[in-house]
């Protein structure tokens, strides 16, 4: 008999296999049990019939506790009103190991409780879901750029300075000095941009952010290009290649998923490149008409962006932000001093903020000078503005952050729930 998984059960139709998995569900109507196995790879139900299997296995099938891990041996049949389209005619039932008053039952529970118990939360349904579209939504930003002719090149975590500003910095020690763990691997693209022209980072960054919001981890996932000899256009080009690119693959690979997570896919068939484009000023003006008290020179808060990307049903793309509200690698824009050849691309329905990025300043007197402006300790960039005295071009890139993208994507209403172990303000565990 073939042992299989529900990922596969199609190619089974008509034939008697062993599933090996833990109970999600059950209910009975005295002579038909309806036990719901799930198994990872999906969530099959299994009908068990009083007159087709020994009585004390009926039995034994009437008292199993919520998560008990099972083997089920049956038939896979055809069932319509199924939403992977098949069941299975139980035959054999063996408990593999109990499980009694799980925690998380069918009715509902507090986020708090939920959080509290996120090592069994992410068995349920709808995280399986979010997971699963994570997964894509990484594959797909591998694909886009290795297609596209960027390297990937990692970045280290342990770090000697600041990229995005002091005051989100955790530090740690580092035998009888202090490191920091990576905010940004930007300032590491750029070195390697240099010695392999398109690259890009993936992975984990860090930042001590004293705020309680929907849109804030510590420890968030962001994946970083970097481009030798491009300007501020090219980066908008290829980011919004990138995002339309993402959204793509997630509508046609995991449309199941999204079902489950109740997503309305019609706006985020509506994502195709170009996206609005707004210069900050524009998007001010435009602001203080909403009603925002936001001042010239001031960083977006998130009600401002939510308020701006309701008014379109494509993301918006802010260009040229102020100095005062952007970190000092970036290259001022040669029209007006102020400004900055600097990006953010807002997420469409309220979500906000999903990219930052821009053209990086490349004359070493002018970074030098930033460098010192912004306080920070010289010795710790002589190798960044190396970069500016060995061969400096024109170069540009973004970071997209994955949770944010994914909470847009799958419509939820907050990033705890897009990455497996959420670290925030108050929460470290599990
Ligand atoms: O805008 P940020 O701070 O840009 C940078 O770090 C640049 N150095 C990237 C680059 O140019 N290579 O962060 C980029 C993105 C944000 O747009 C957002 O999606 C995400 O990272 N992000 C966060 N996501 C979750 N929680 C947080 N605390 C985040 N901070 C930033
Ligand atoms: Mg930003």
């Amino acid at each position: 008999m073939t042992q299989t998984t529900i990922d596969r059960i199609a190619k089974h139709e008509g034939q008697e296999v062993i599933l090996q998995g833990w109970l999600y569900q059950r209910r009975s109507s005295g002579k038909i049990h309806f036990l719901q196995l799930r198994d990872g790879t999906g969530i099959i139900q299994c009908v068990m019939e009083k007159r087709l299997v020994p009585e004390e296995m009926f039995h034994l099938a009437d008292h199993l506790g919520q998560e008990t891990a099972l083997k089920v041996t049956g038939t896979v049949r055809k069932d319509a009103r199924s939403p992977i389209g098949y069941e299975i005619g139980v035959s054999g039932l063996e408990v593999i190991s109990p499980s009694n008053d799980y925690p998380i039952t069918p009715k509902e529970h507090g986020t708090a409780f939920l959080m509290d118990h996120r090592h069994l939360w992410l068995r349920s349904k709808r995280q399986w879901a979010i997971m699963r579209v994570r997964a894509t939504l990484m594959r797909a930003i591998r694909d886009f750029l290795d297609n596209n002719g960027f390297l990937e090149i990692d970045a280290p975590i342990l770090t000697p300075a600041a990229c995005e500003g002091t005051t989100t910095l955790f530090e740690t020690r580092y035998f009888d000095k202090s490191a920091f763990l990576s905010q940004s691997g930007q300032l590491y693209n750029e070195v390697t941009a240099m010695a392999f022209r398109r690259v890009y980072c993936f992975g984990p960054t860090f930042r001590a952010e004293k705020s309680k919001t929907r849109r804030h981890l510590m420890e968030f996932w962001m994946v970083e290009p970097e481009m030798a000899f491009a300007d501020l256009d090219e980066d908008i080009e290829v980011a919004e290649g990138m995002i339309e690119y993402i959204v793509t693959r997630i509508l046609d690979e995991r449309a199941y998923e999204l079902k489950i997570l109740g997503r309305d896919i019609e706006p985020l068939k509506r994502v195709k490149a170009p996206f609005v484009h707004l210069h900050y000023s524009d998007a001010v003006e435009q602001l203080h008409k909403l009603g925002s008290d936001i001042e010239w020179g001031d960083d977006f808060g998130g009600d401002d962006e939510t308020m701006l990307t309701k008014q379109y049903d494509k993301p918006v793309v802010v260009h040229r932000y102020p100095a005062s509200c952007k970190a000092f690698y970036m290259a001022r824009a040669p029209e007006d001093e102020r400004l900055t050849l600097s990006v953010d691309i807002l997420a469409p329905e309220g979500y906000g903020e999903i990219v930052g990025g821009g053209q990086r300043e490349a004359d070493y007197e002018t970074l030098k000078k930033a460098i010192e402006d912004a306080g920070l300790p010289e010795d710790a960039f002589d190798w960044y503005l190396d970069l500016r005295r060995y061969g400096s071009v024109p170069h540009a890139g973004f970071g997209l952050g994955v949770e944010r993208t994914l909470a847009w994507i799958c419509g939820l209403p907050h990033v705890r729930e897009t990455i497996p172990f959420p670290r925030m303000l108050d929460r470290l565990k599990p």
